[in-house]
């Protein structure tokens, strides 16, 4: 299985409406929107009301990246203007335990984000408890950047712990997606790709998404 998840970070903003109405259209499950709070990373996108404005233009599964320092107190807000998947970080200056818990008592999808250098352990007490994990092959902050191959044996590394747990916990793969990538994330256990320029900056956003889904042989 493998589910691409285009990030309108790299959409046209004048267009947001329409733009992810077009790539659902093209085959997109799941949008990826990326939040940034000018704090945990030194770049500001946009909160729950742009959400919200968005959430009558498809049906995909909303898949939100908080990189904020306060996921806990904006989580609530997020699931109003119809999040589906909260991921936050790790890092965040917060309580994961008490986040992950909040985000589950909203009824909503929980995952846990890595920046590149944060190791794969970091992850490990929350494994029980989550439904996603989401590396960094980049710097979170922006798009368009060069996509890390040294996260592969760390995305290696979080799918053996999720074996070992024996549950149901999916690794999404986030930054220079492309289909020159795709097949070595998805080799090392990927099942959610990530893709923001690969995506929104091709002229045909089909062929784009259908291209990331065959690199992967799937
Ligand atoms: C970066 C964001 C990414 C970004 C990826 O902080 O989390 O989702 O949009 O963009 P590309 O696919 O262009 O690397
Ligand atoms: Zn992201």
């Amino acid at each position: 299985m493998v589910i691409v998840s285009p990030s309108i970070l790299a959409s046209d903003f004048s267009r947001l409406g329409e733009e992810v109405a077009a790539v659902y259209k093209a085959g997109a499950e799941w949008i990826h929107i990326d939040v940034m709070d000018g704090h945990f990373v030194p770049n500001i996108t946009l909160g729950p009301d742009i959400v919200k404005s968005i959430r009558p233009h498809s049906d995909a599964f909303f898949d939100v990246h908080l990189m904020i320092d306060d996921p806990l107190f904006y989580a609530e807000s997020f699931k109003k203007a119809g999040a589906e998947l909260i991921t936050f970080h790790v890092e965040a200056p917060c309580d994961v335990k008490e986040t992950i818990s909040k985000i589950k008592e909203l009824g909503l999808k929980v995952g846990i984000s890595v920046k590149p250098k944060t190791p794969a352990d970091a992850v490990k007490p929350y494994i029980n408890d989550i439904d996603l994990v989401l590396v960094m092959t980049v710097e979170p902050g922006f798009g368009g950047q060069a996509f890390m191959a040294d996260m592969l044996p760390k995305i290696r590394e979080i799918k053996e712990m999720i074996n070992e747990s024996g549950r149901d916990v999916l690794i999404e793969v986030d930054g220079g997606i492309s289909p020159q990538t795709a097949d070595l994330v998805y080799e090392a256990g990927t099942e959610v790709l990530v893709a923001g320029s690969s995506v929104f900056r091709a002229e045909d956003y089909k062929k784009a998404i259908d291209d990331l889904i065959n690199a992967c042989g799937k």
